[in-house]
């Protein structure tokens, strides 16, 4: 099951300040993406405290969202999740009152590991934890977690008694320590509240970059005649060199519209660095070989860039074009790499563009 962490913080990590009234630190443009990655989602979860500090509804708020959702056979929003804790929830609480989605509540203070075993009965796939401080952490420090979505706040709140992000400084010890540094996946201002998305790595095989690929991917911004494309440039022991995912703005590429994953991947390290003669680039779909649409294929900059490996998820379909890039890449002595089982959700992340004739 894939684990994504999402909250607002304010500048200094704090969740709420102390106060019993609600505090609002994000804005509505933030509120708006955070609606857009709940309509992907099989579940939300919550502790019992938030229940109890801020009432959620915890549903899909755009009409638009839930419409789509229902046409794919989704219920309307995603189950809700409760864990009630030795306290409980009041009956009247909203995610029990308000109707439009499922809601579990699991009672008493149950691990969280014994919590995804059951969401994963439930044909939960892509699970939201958004908070509060003390579920965070529970998941951060059973090594659960698979992403984490902050939005930080233009403001400090400074009070040592209010809830930090991640519950208690030295209450927790988490393995996502400065040793194994996340992966800077999509950051980005939505007014003055600043967005980041991180992606926790679990190793370096492979499989693992491929999936991050994938994951990576989710970060482009939604076109309808374009696939979203992620890609990962890796040096040979798997450290992460770049980043790169499709209409991605770099500065110095123009139109980011038209960007492509692995291009700018490449063009944040630049063709001349030494590090990709000997790296691997990952791609979640076939390196675009050359079309009328970019100045230089994908293929090419790989080749101009000396990488010797590409490791991809899935060959383009000749749907927008007919692409010959892993071909290409072989026959100038490039390593390729097809590890099976990624289609799937390749596809699933591409289905608009997909569903189009
Ligand atoms: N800024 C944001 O994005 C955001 C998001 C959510 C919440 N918040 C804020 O966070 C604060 C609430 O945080 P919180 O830490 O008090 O509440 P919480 O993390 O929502 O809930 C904690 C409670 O859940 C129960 N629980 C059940 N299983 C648990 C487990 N495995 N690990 C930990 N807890 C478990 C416990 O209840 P019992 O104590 O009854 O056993 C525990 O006290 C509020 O101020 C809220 O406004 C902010
Ligand atoms: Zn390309």
């Amino acid at each position: 099951m894939h684990v994504l962490l999402s909250f607002a913080a304010s500048l200094d990590g704090f969740l709420d300040d102390a106060s019993p009234n609600r505090l609002l630190l994000s804005n509505p443009a933030d509120f708006d993406r955070v609606d857009a990655v709940r309509a992907e989602c099989d579940a939300i979860l919550v502790g019992a405290g938030t229940v109890r500090a801020d009432d959620p509804r915890l549903l899909v708020r755009s009409a638009e969202r839930r419409a789509a959702r229902v046409a794919r056979g989704l219920p309307p929003s995603p189950l809700r999740v409760v864990l009630g804790g030795a306290g409980g929830i009041d009956p009247g609480a909203a995610v029990l009152t308000v109707p439009g989605a499922e809601t579990v509540v699991i009672e008493g203070r149950p691990e969280p590991r014994a919590v995804l075993a059951e969401l994963e009965r439930r044909g939960v796939r892509r699970l939201m934890v958004e908070g509060g401080s003390a579920v965070l952490a529970a998941f951060l420090a059973a090594d659960l977690v698979d992403e984490i979505q902050l939005a930080s706040a233009p403001f400090l709140i400074g009070d040592a008694v209010a809830p930090r992000a991640f519950g208690l400084p030295g209450a927790a010890v988490f393995p996502q320590s400065p040793s194994r540094r996340m992966i800077l996946a999509e950051s980005r201002a939505l007014g003055d509240v600043q967005y980041s998305r991180y992606l926790v790595r679990r190793g370096h095989s492979d499989e693992e970059l491929l999936r991050l690929t994938v994951e990576l991917s989710r970060s482009c911004p939604p076109v309808l005649r374009a696939y979203s494309v992620g890609a990962i440039i890796a040096a040979p022991d798997g450290t992460v060199l770049s980043t790169g995912y499709s209409r991605e703005p770099l500065y110095g590429l123009g139109d980011p519209s038209a960007n492509h994953a692995e291009e700018v991947a490449i063009a944040k390290l630049g063709h001349d660095d030494p590090r990709l003669r000997t790296a691997t680039i990952y791609s979640s779909l076939e390196p675009c070989s050359p079309r009328a649409s970019r100045p230089v294929s994908c293929s090419d900059h790989i080749l101009a860039a000396g990488i010797p490996r590409v490791v991809l998820a899935w060959r383009e379909p000749a749907l927008l074009a007919v692409c010959d890039g892993a071909e290409r890449l072989r026959a100038a002595g490039v390593e390729v790499v097809e590890p099976e089982g990624f289609a799937a959700a390749v596809g699933e992340v591409n289905r608009v563009v997909l569903s189009q004739d």
